[in-house]
């Protein structure tokens, strides 16, 4: 962890705990890195719904080509927070209104689901226009990913055969402007199976519009760039990505590829940092319980991983009694919830962890507190802090989101 960023959390009171810390350096830095590993031609959206905390969303807008929504709660939101920014409506099971609300914002994009959903986008459009592009499940062999949307019979896009359908739609409704083709296949991808799946995607894409005369210029792969739990430092090498789209991109010459990657982005600068509450051991078995827990930061019950994690010690101890304490063995992180599901990591080597040490949870800058079953026991919510080392440190906001 970076000094800053452990000052910050050494400022927070008891009382701030749980706390999700965001670092926005790191954020922007990382950001920096992702863009100037891309080529040109390629453009980055960001997948909002990993993480669409208002402060971590204006400072993506600074490095992104826009933002990929897939709710009206989403769209709204970005919306509000960053007007002039780019939109692109994707995600299965828009409602009517969400489709008439989306058209009435002027989003630039809409990924269509179904045929279903482009006639009910047909029938809405009146005097307006929108670019559509297709979202296609395609029948690749994708191995071993964190998560599968595609490849097999799933709810997420359209098999190839059902595209004709949609392109009569298209015929008969000229304000409708098909752009390109839209895949979001798989989360979890190394930078080569992801390139090989690009690649795949492209020449398929390619060929289908060549044989329906399609006028072809987008094509967008989606997000899934993977992020590994086990190994913090390991991040997806978007060097050698970039690298491998540049050959990819000069057979495609008049494709504008584009990613929407979303934890890729953000997770690395997110830390959700508690307190031990108890130490205890069960049949030669060491337990820590934490404040907060799995209600709070739901990734690892999600992903079934361990939460990286870093102790931060904390020497107050007032009390008369012995500070119970683990040594040099494995321990269980749990949270305060009472299910046997509450578990943050499992048997963690630890040299030493006390009652009354911070936790500071790496890693939970995606996915996390937004996919977390916030009032389940009525616990307190965490507070949000924002680091910035641009500003003083008390810009960092206090506010505990209301239970
Ligand atoms: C359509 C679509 N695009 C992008 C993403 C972002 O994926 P990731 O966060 O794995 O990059 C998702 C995630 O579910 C998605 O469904």
């Amino acid at each position: 962890m970076r000094s800053a960023l452990l000052e910050h959390i050494g400022r927070l009171t008891d009382d701030d705990l749980p706390a999700y810390v965001y670092d926005l350096p790191e954020l922007r830095e990382h950001l920096h890195a992702i863009r100037t590993a891309l080529p040109k031609r390629v453009e980055l959206l960001y997948a909002a719904k990993a993480n669409s905390d208002p402060r971590i969303l204006r400072t993506l807008a600074e490095h992104v080509d826009g933002f990929e929504v897939a709710s009206g709660g989403e769209l709204s939101h970005v919306r509000g927070l960053v007007p002039d920014a780019q939109i692109a409506f994707g995600g299965p099971g828009k409602t009517e209104k969400e489709l008439a609300r989306a058209l009435d914002a002027g989003v630039q994009r809409l990924h269509i689901e179904s045929e279903q959903e482009l006639r009910l986008v047909a029938a809405l459009l009146g005097h307006r226009s929108v670019d559509v592009l297709l979202r296609v499940n395609l029948p690749v062999v994708l191995g071993r990913v964190a998560l599968a949307m595609g490849g097999h019979p799933s709810p997420f896009g359209m098999d190839p055969a059902r595209l004709d359908r949609c392109l009569e739609v298209i015929a008969s409704a000229p304000r409708l402007r098909l752009r390109g083709l839209h895949f979001h296949l798989a989360s979890g991808l190394g930078e080569r199976p992801h390139l090989a799946l690009t690649d795949e995607i492209l020449t398929w894409a390619e060929d289908w519009a060549h044989h329906r005369a399609v006028d072809l210029t987008e094509v967008n792969v989606g997000g899934g760039m993977g992020v590994d739990y086990t190994h913090p430092r390991r991040k997806f090498d978007w060097r050698a990505f970039g690298a491998g789209l540049r050959p990819l991109l000069a057979r495609h010459p008049r494709l504008t590829l584009r990613i929407e990657p979303g934890r890729s982005v953000t997770a690395y600068c997110g830390w959700y940092v508690t307190q031990v509450l108890d130490i205890k051991f069960s049949r030669g078995h060491a337990f820590a319980v934490l404040r907060g827990g799995t209600h709070h930061l739901r990734t690892p019950a999600a992903k079934q991983h361990d939460q990286p994690f870093e102790v931060i010690p904390d020497d107050r101890w007032a009390r008369p009694w012995q500070r119970p304490e683990a040594c040099d063995e494995p321990v269980t992180l749990v949270g305060q919830l009472c299910t046997p599901k509450d578990v943050l990591a499992r048997g963690a080597m630890v040299e030493r962890l006390r009652v009354g040490d911070r936790v500071a949870f790496a890693m939970a800058g995606a996915y996390a507190w937004n996919i977390s079953h916030h009032a389940f026991l009525m616990h307190p919510h965490p507070t949000f802090h924002h680091v910035d080392d641009a500003e003083s440190p008390a810009s960092g906001g206090y506010a505990r989101q209301p239970s």
